[in-house]
This record gives C-alpha cells, structure tokens and sequence, in this order.
C-alpha cells in the first residue's frame, strides 16, 4: 500500500527535519515547504491526506494558506502549529476549517494522535462524500423516468420545493405514481442530503405507538417506558421526515402534528421542554385530503397547512408515452435481473399500454413486465402472456364515459353506451362518483348536483367508493 502523505509546511528548516523524521517514523510519507505558494504548489500536485501548517511563513499568513486548501478541496485535514497561543488566530483558523491545533514547542506523542485523528476523519469525510453521491445517483432526481408535460411539470416542481426553505410539503396521487421517489429525490436533491432521510407509515403502526414513535418519550412517561427514547422527529434533525399515508395518522395526532409544524417545536411524551425541530416533513397519501376533510376524517387545518406546497403526481394514465419510457427502463431492468434479451414491445402490446387505465400505476407496469418476461419465450413482449385485465378491450370504468346528445327523437340512442365486453354496473357508478367529486373539486353539494342526486345519496356512494379503494 502506498505511504499516506503529508504535507509540512514550516519556514524553519530545523521544525521541518524534526516533524519529517517523527513522521516517517509512524510510517507516513512527509512532502516538504517552507513558503505559502511552494505549499500550495505541493498541494495541488502531491494530494496529501493531511497538512501540518505553520502560521507566519515570509511570503504570507498560514491561515490564507488554510483558505486556499479549503477552497480547493472542502475536505482537507488541515492541523494549524501555532508559535504561543493567539487567540486571534485560533479562532480565525477555526472558522476556516482547521481539523486541529498543535502548539511549539512540539510534543510528538500530542502530534502523533492528532495526526491519526485527522487522517481517520478525513477518510470518514471521503467515505461519507461517497455515499453521498452514490445515494443521489440512486435516489436522485434523473432516476424519475418521464418526459410527458404532466410528469415535467411536477418534477419541476418537485426541484424547486427541494432547493427551498419549505419545511413542510404534501405529496398526493394514487397508489404506485412514485411518492416514495419523489419524496427521496427532494431530500437527496437538498442541502439536507447529509442529514438523515426517515420514513415512517403512518399506516403500518397502530396509532397507541405512533406518539412515541413520532415524538419519542422521557423516563416514565408511560408503563413502559423504562429509559428515555428519541423519538423520529428527533432522528431526523436536520433532515427529512416522510409521513407516509398520513390520511390515516388518528385525528389527536394530527393536531399535535400540526401544533408542532405551526411552532417549530416539538415535546417528548412526558417531557416539560419544547426542543427546537430542524426538520422538513414531507407527508403523502394516495386521497384526496381535500375530500377527505371535508367528510371530517382528516383536520381541515392540517390540510390546509401541508397543502401549502402540494405536489401533485399524475397518473400513469396520464402521461401519454412515459408509459412506453417507464417499460422500456424495466425490460432493460429485468433482461440483466432474468438474463434475457427482450428487445422491446410488440406494436400491439405498445397500443394496449397506451390505452389501459393502470390503476395500480407505475408498480402495476413493473409487475406486468415482470410477469411477462419471466414467461414470455421470443424476444419481444407480445399479448401472449400479458395479464387478462389489460385485454379487456373497453374500459369504461376509467375512461370518460361516453355521452351522446340525447333530444327525445334520439330515444333509441342509448345516453352511455354498453362497451362489447360489457361493464360492471357498480364499478361505473363509483367511476362516476369520482369524475363528480374531482370536478367539484371536492365540494360534495356541487358533486350531487352533477349527478343528480342528493347529497345524502352521495354521501353514501363516497361510503362506498371508500370501501371499495381500502379493498384494494
Ligand atoms: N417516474 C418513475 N420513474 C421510475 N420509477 C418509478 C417512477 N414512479 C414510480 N416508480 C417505481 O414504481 C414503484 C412504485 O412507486 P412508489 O412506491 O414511489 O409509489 P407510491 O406512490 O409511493 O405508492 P403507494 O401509494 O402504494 O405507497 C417503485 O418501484 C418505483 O421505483
Ligand atoms: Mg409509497
């Protein structure tokens, strides 16, 4: 392996000899200078892991020394040697970044740990910077595959959000549009990418433990509670909390949530103390809060205050040929993962996709793909294998239905039209139910006007529609 570097810099040529002598002593290997440019030239060329820097050298100041390897390089272990303690210049080397200080007249064995402090927090920094960048590649904004104007538009936006102060942001669309990726792709795209990203469903955890789990709890706040736990919020300071599914964190929760997004603060359970939050949160659901609020199961104020940055994820359905995009990123994906060579779709499995509904989205196009490479035996995804639900030709579940001018002399012109295949008539009504309440925008008075009825009756069709999305 080779020597780790380092870089003295000392104007005495007695200081020099001495600290070259100890370091290669511990095994290092010491590059030499004894001027500011000659130690910045030997900077720029030698890369070494760390640098012992003297302060007065005759052509400048080791502390513009220090500036100049911290603009080149953020990461630079820089230890100061500082003649008698100057406070003046401690703190000015501080607040430039320098690892450490060691003062003469030098004490080896002082030098030696703090040089093996600083290389070993300087690796740590290497390896940090790493993973960093190897998260942001995984989890950045270029892995949002889309070109369509509906998915532009919202990652646009999603950018944006990212680059802001906003501590707090709502993500709504249906199930499999990508909230997950959109909510990693705003942290690791922030200045909070260092700082940790944790996710909770709200969801997964009964609603007795979310409060602790939210906000963690002091000694004896509770039976069990036999020592002091941290609580998520507190985990992820600095950082990003994502609320997942937070249409069903219990409406006690959601006021204490808002409490704490309103002031900034947040309180253990059991504890006295408000304690300042750095966090932003970031909450998403596959409802319409909106609607949801309006039926009274989620805090209209809470809605009101996520929905001041609300990023909205179309539906797959909705972005025209990202359709296409998105299967072509998964044949690649599955042809390394199942060691096949699909070359692509066949121009009817291209219509079909193009025309289908996915209600289960983008993870519903994944799974297809899945499914079919694993069965399908030539090198093209063709109708063979493809799940039965994407052949039915017609779907009026979904699609808008179909409304013809109905004058009394057209009786015999049916107002919607049977699709072939025939429907389910249950199915259509909810559809419709739905297109009334996002027409509305969510005002159900409005909604039962448009499908003539009363509000009463839709309420109890929204009952309905409720039940019949928790069953999927
Ligand atoms: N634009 C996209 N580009 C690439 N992959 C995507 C995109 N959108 C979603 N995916 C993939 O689709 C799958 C579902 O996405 P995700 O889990 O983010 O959906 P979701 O909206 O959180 O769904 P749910 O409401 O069920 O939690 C994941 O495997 C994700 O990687
Ligand atoms: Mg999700």
């Amino acid at each position: 392996m080779p020597k780790e570097k380092i870089l003295v810099v000392d104007d005495d040529a007695a200081v020099r000899y001495t600290l070259a002598e100890a370091l290669r002593g511990w095994g290092y290997e010491p590059i030499e200078a004894a001027t500011v440019t000659g130690a910045l030239e030997a900077f720029d060329a030698e890369q070494p892991y760390a640098v012992l820097q003297d302060i007065h050298l005759p052509d400048g100041s080791g502390l513009d020394a220090l500036l100049e390897y911290k603009k080149r390089q953020p990461q630079a272990i820089v230890i100061m040697i500082t003649g008698s303690i100057q406070l003046d210049d401690t703190i000015a080397a501080l607040r430039g970044g320098a690892h450490d200080f060691i003062s003469k007249p030098i004490r080896l064995s002082e030098l030696h740990v703090t040089i093996r402090n600083g290389i070993e927090t300087g690796r740590l920094r290497r390896e940090v910077g790493q993973l960093r960048r190897q998260q942001e590649q995984r989890f950045g904004f270029d892995q949002i595959i889309g070109q369509s104007p509906a998915m532009t538009e919202m990652t646009s936006l999603a950018r944006k959000v990212a680059a802001s102060e906003a501590s707090s942001v709502l993500l709504q669309g249906e199930s499999g549009t990508g909230k997950d990726v959109v909510a990693k792709a705003i942290h690791y795209g922030s200045a909070r990418a260092d700082h940790p990203f944790i996710a909770i469903n709200c969801a997964a955890i009964p609603g007795t433990l979310i409060e602790s789990e939210l906000f963690g709890h002091e000694k004896g706040a509770f039976t069990d509670a036999r020592a002091r736990k941290e609580g998520l919020l507190e985990q992820a300071q600095g950082g990003t909390l994502f609320l997942d599914e937070i249409g069903e964190l219990e409406l006690g929760l959601q006021a204490k949530l808002l409490r704490v997004l309103e002031e900034g603060m947040f309180r253990r359970v059991g504890g006295l103390k408000d304690l300042p939050l750095h966090v932003r949160v970031i909450a998403a659901s596959n409802r319409n809060l909106r609607i949801e609020s309006e039926a009274d199961r989620f805090r209209l104020d809470l809605y009101y205050r996520l929905s001041v940055i609300q990023i909205d994820l179309p539906p797959l359905r909705e972005r025209g040929d990202d359709v296409l995009l998105l299967a072509g990123f998964y044949i690649k994906r599955f042809n390394e993962q199942l060691r096949k060579r699909i070359r692509g779709l066949s121009p009817a499995v291209e219509d079909i996709f193009r025309q289908y509904h996915w209600p289960g989205n983008v993870r519903e196009l994944r799974n297809v793909i899945e499914r079919v490479m694993i069965l399908e035996d030539s090198n093209l995804v063709t109708t063979a294998w493809l799940p039965r639900d994407l052949m039915k030709r017609e779907q009026a579940v979904f699609a808008p239905p179909v409304v013809q001018a109905s004058s009394p002399a057209e009786n015999a012109s049916p107002l919607f039209r049977l699709p072939d295949a025939g429907a389910d008539l249950e199915q259509v009504e909810l559809s419709l139910v739905r297109q009334a309440m996002e027409r509305s925008s969510g005002n159900q008075t409005r909604a039962a006007e448009l499908l003539g009825i009363s509000r009463d009756q839709l309420r109890y069709r929204l009952k309905k529609l409720e039940e019949f999305q928790s069953e999927q």
